[in-house]
């Protein structure tokens, strides 16, 4: 998710649970035009599971030679490929990105075609249900045409942005329709809602985003028991994990306090710890606070 997955909050999603996580979307142009930033984000750690770097761009050749660069590059490790056709923000339509490409079939085809030619490892690609009219399973087959080997499908039309709801029925649409694996995306928020996409879908697996900023525990799943979101202590423990690995990556404060907002959302006494981290300017005091205030059990 872009403005908040970083290499600390990929480690606490698998943690959780998480088999597979992606990087922020990131621009062909960005890694062509070598921009330090760009890679840095695009790279695991030895402790992630696996891990997908995800592109957006246009043009075929770019995202080809984007593939090469990084694969030619031993920094970066990486497990899978996959394309962003699914964001619906303006600067990303302008450029005709993203989900800008929904309308536009041929162009989709080319790209993951020739990025199935960059490299041998997995391309996989995540759409929305159409840009302003439903294609979803018109653009799914031609994704699976051209060589990708799983599809994610958030099934919102890009022109809805993040309203209305994610409709579950035509992803399982486009499972019954597709040979290669398709997970599940869009408002699956709880325990229940995991088992019901599954069930409905019959889908191969699901993307949890949001839901996962504010409870990466949702991917704590044993015997279809979820962790509380309320469980306390185990959040702040979390965090406070998380918060370990802020550090140890070298990751600028400034830059996770919308990540920190999202997960404290819902805590009791959100809005003193608001306070605290708008005028907060390092991890190191955040931490004592934090510490201060919660009565941690089992000696974090
Ligand atoms: C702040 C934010 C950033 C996002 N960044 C990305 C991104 O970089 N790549 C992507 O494929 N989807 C991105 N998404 C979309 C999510 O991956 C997901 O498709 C969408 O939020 C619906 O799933 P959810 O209901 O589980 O959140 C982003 C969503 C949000 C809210």
């Amino acid at each position: 998710m872009a403005g908040f997955t970083n290499q600390a909050f990929r480690i606490i999603c698998n943690n959780c649970g998480a088999d597979l996580t992606f990087s922020e979307m990131t621009s062909t142009n960005g890694i062509i035009y070598n921009n330090l930033k760009t890679l840095n984000i695009i790279t695991k750690n030895n402790r992630e599971k696996k891990f997908a770097v995800q592109l957006f761009g246009h043009e075929p050749q770019k995202f080809y030679d984007a593939i090469k660069i990084i694969q030619d590059n031993k920094k970066i490790i990486f497990d899978i490929i996959d394309i962003n056709f699914g964001c619906p923000a303006k600067k990303i339509i302008k450029n005709h990105d993203g989900a800008y490409l929904l309308n536009e079939p041929k162009t989709i085809f080319e790209i993951v075609k020739k990025c199935v030619e960059a490299t041998t490892k997995p391309i996989t690609v995540k759409i929305r249900a159409g840009y302003d009219k439903i294609n979803v399973l018109e653009i799914s087959k031609i994704i699976e045409q051209a060589g990708a080997s799983a599809i994610t499908v958030h099934a919102r039309l890009a022109t809805q942005k993040y309203s209305g709801i994610s409709d579950w029925k035509l992803i399982s649409h486009v499972k019954k329709n597709l040979k290669i694996p398709v997970i599940a995306n869009g408002d699956i928020k709880t325990c229940n809602d995991i088992k019901n996409v599954f069930e409905l879908t019959e889908c191969d697996a699901v993307m949890i985003a949001r839901a996962a900023l504010n409870n990466p525990m949702i991917f704590l799943m044993k015997d279809n028991v979820l962790y509380s979101s309320k469980d306390i202590d185990n959040k702040i423990k979390i965090f406070l994990e998380y918060l370990d690995l802020i550090q140890e990556f070298n990751i600028k404060f400034n830059s996770i306090k919308s990540f920190i907002f999202a997960y404290f959302k819902n805590f009791p006494n959100a809005l003193a710890i608001r306070s605290f981290v708008n005028k907060c300017e390092s991890v190191f005091s955040l931490k004592k606070y934090l510490l201060d205030f919660f009565i941690i059990k089992n000696n974090y």
